[in-house]
């Protein structure tokens, strides 16, 4: 299991790599596919949240601390195994800065990941839409090809999301 979970998430760091090829104009998207940002998601649950260490090798486009956040639809797709539409998740990541005294705290947001059940929009990656709002932007950034990545790997776990709720 433990092996499984190391793979995925060096899959995950190591496809973000390569995820500035996926913003822009590259395969541009249409409007309506485009996903608004998540305003106020920092009042919903906060379901778990994970660091990403010096040590991975995607630090630079990956690392600092996770956190995972879910609207009450996406609560109850947690609790249920079923992901509603109008169900969103999200990651987000801010830097984590060290004091030198052993006490580290979030420094600035380097962008939040959003993931949005609709499915009739997003019928061809899972019933999911995928989005990243860089820094604190509120225009989402991925084009057709950054989706499918997102998809491509998310598609692995049930349901396309891997995280799950500790109550
Ligand atoms: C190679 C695999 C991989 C790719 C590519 C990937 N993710 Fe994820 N994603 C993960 C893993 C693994 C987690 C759970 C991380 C954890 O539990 O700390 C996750 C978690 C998430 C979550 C929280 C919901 C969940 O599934 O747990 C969101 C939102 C998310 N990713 C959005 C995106 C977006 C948007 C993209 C594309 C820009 C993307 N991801 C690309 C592997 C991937």
């Amino acid at each position: 299991m433990r092996t499984i979970w190391t793979g995925i998430l060096l899959g995950s760091v190591t496809a973000a790599l390569g995820l500035a090829a996926y913003e822009g104009p590259g395969s541009p998207i249409n409007n309506d596919e485009r996903i608004p940002f998540p305003e106020s998601y920092r009042t919903w649950a906060h379901v778990k949240s994970t660091i990403i260490g010096p040590e991975n090798p995607g630090f630079a486009n990956n690392g600092g601390l996770h956190h995972f956040y879910a609207n009450p639809a996406a609560m109850e797709g947690y609790r249920t195994g079923k992901f509603a539409d109008g169900a969103i998740l999200i990651d987000d990541l801010v830097e984590l800065k060290a004091d030198g005294t052993g006490v580290s705290r979030e420094g600035a947001r380097r962008r939040v990941a959003v993931m949005l059940k609709d499915s009739g929009r997003f019928a061809t990656t899972g019933g999911w839409g995928f989005e990243i709002f860089k820094a604190d932007t509120k225009e989402g950034s991925l084009n057709a090809d950054g989706r499918n990545a997102c998809f491509a790997c998310h598609q692995k776990a049930e349901h396309s999301v891997f995280s799950s709720y500790r109550p």
